[in-house]
């Protein structure tokens, strides 16, 4: 038995794999992939794959960057692990000195923790407890968007709005007000843009207006809704959430798990329109991409509400095992530290404009009805029919066929049901870009058009 026939055994044996019908698995069939080399994944049997979608949409120098490799050795031989509840460390302390030196104005508290989950739901309690110590104790709910993905957690689940993935667990989770999604090609208010006065925003307003004494914050995947399938929001929109929450003292939180650390073409995507939220999580592309670290950052107005005598309890009783281990701690100073001296987002900019004209040769596509993309993260969405914009019956699986037919061309994807999502690393070259834009070009002509090329 080869290498390959001896792992799949074992994974058909014991591995559950997340986000994954195992039903399914066996018939794919699985790649095991071993090693990796700068934005290329390569499998057991040896056969390279470009990694399109940044493994998960974390990669930023490409994988196996020996800075940050030598980091991370580096601060194995200092301190693998010591907690910080009642303790600290050096890289903890740095790092939460650089996050709050970049991330937007006003955010200059750091919290730890291990995913973009667990970041979102440190923000959710921190929202809520804020409110309870601040004299407002009947502000308790939370505003989200139709279409939102905030997690896996009850309460990233509970703000979240994909009933695909959040359905079943309708009896755990907590109420929340939601807002139309912004999508403009499908507009849920029949309007257009820019004559609609961005209305989805503005709908705040009213919801606000009647609800806000009960309402702690709201929570908004800014300037793209990844996971509901990269839908990008009106310029403009995001800002105008941002003042209706300012206007009705409502906490602003800024998920930008997956738009963070350059994806979006800035560094964080709310500095594209200029807004300070309360508190936002990170993750994702934190480390580079390489070790599970997120974090949480809040304003001194959130935090100041946390202090007092201990007996008052004001104290934010939440904090996980690994809380910001130092190795993780150490991957990420070394990717911003590349990031940096690599001027990385700068850089990206030409990248970001090569993928556009390649998604625009991809539209004219008789089965595209739409590409959609902010920086160097985009999503092409497949219908049956462009025309009426008739999707596709879901059992079809067009945008998982698709994925498919990418990987004997050398490409490893993932869609979001029909939505063929292209994530490549930041550090992506001409060529990468150029090869991605082929192979999703051909795979999409092949199982849309019978082949066609
Ligand atoms: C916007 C957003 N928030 C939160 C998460 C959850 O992050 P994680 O999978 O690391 O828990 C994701 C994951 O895709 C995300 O896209």
């Amino acid at each position: 038995m080869d290498q390959y026939q001896e792992l799949l055994g074992q994974d058909l044996d014991h591995l559950w794999h997340p986000f994954t019908q195992m039903s399914l698995w066996p018939g794919e069939p699985p790649l095991i992939i071993e090693r990796a080399e700068g934005n290329w994944l390569i499998d057991v049997q040896g056969r390279r794959y470009l990694d399109g979608v940044s493994s998960l949409w974390v990669t930023v120098h490409g994988h196996n960057h020996p800075a940050i490799k030598a980091a991370i050795a580096a601060q194995l031989e200092d301190l693998d692990h010591s907690t910080l509840l009642g303790l600290s460390h050096p890289l903890a302390i740095r790092l939460a000195g650089e996050l709050a030196a970049i991330a937007p104005a006003g955010l200059s508290k750091v919290f730890y923790s291990e995913s973009g989950s667990t970041a979102v739901e440190i923000a959710l309690k921190m929202a809520f407890q804020y409110w309870q110590q601040s004299g407002r104790p009947k502000k308790k709910t939370f505003v989200t968007l139709e279409g939102a993905y905030h997690g896996d957690t009850l309460g990233s689940v509970s703000v979240g709005g994909i009933d695909l993935f959040h359905q079943i667990y309708g009896p755990l989770l907590f109420p929340v007000h939601r807002l139309p999604q912004p999508h403009c090609r499908l507009c849920r208010l029949g309007l257009n843009y820019p004559s609609c006065d961005l209305a989805c925003a503005s709908a705040l307003e009213p919801l606000l207006a009647a609800h806000g004494q009960e309402i702690c914050a709201l929570i908004v995947e800014p300037r793209v809704q990844g996971a509901a399938g990269i839908i990008v929001q009106p310029q403009g929109y995001l800002r105008r959430l941002w003042e209706i929450c300012r206007a009705h003292e409502v906490l602003f939180i800024a998920d930008e798990v997956a738009t963070g650390f350059g994806r979006t073409g800035s560094l964080f995507a709310c500095q594209l329109e200029d807004i300070e939220p309360d508190l936002m999580a990170v993750g994702k592309g934190l480390t580079g991409g390489v070790l599970p670290l997120s974090a949480t950052l809040a304003s001194q107005r959130v935090y100041e509400a946390f202090l007092g005598r201990f007996e008052e309890f004001k104290t934010f009783f939440h904090g996980h095992t690994y809380t910001g281990n130092p190795i993780t701690c150490a991957a990420a100073l070394a990717s911003l530290e590349l990031m940096r001296q690599g001027d990385l987002v700068a850089k990206m900019a030409p990248r970001i404009a090569q993928l556009s004209q390649g998604l625009q040769e991809i539209a004219r596509r008789p089965h595209v009805v739409e590409v959609r993309q902010q920086g160097l993260m985009a999503g092409i969405e497949l219908v049956a029919d462009k025309a009426s914009g008739q999707a596709y019956d879901p059992a079809l699986r067009m945008g998982h066929q698709v994925i498919m037919a990418c990987r004997p061309l050398g490409v490893i994807i993932r869609p979001l049901g029909d939505t063929v999502v292209l994530m490549p690393p930041l550090s992506s070259s001409a060529e990468e870009i150029g090869l991605l834009l082929r192979v999703v070009d051909q795979a999409i002509a092949q199982v849309t058009e019978g082949g066609r090329p």
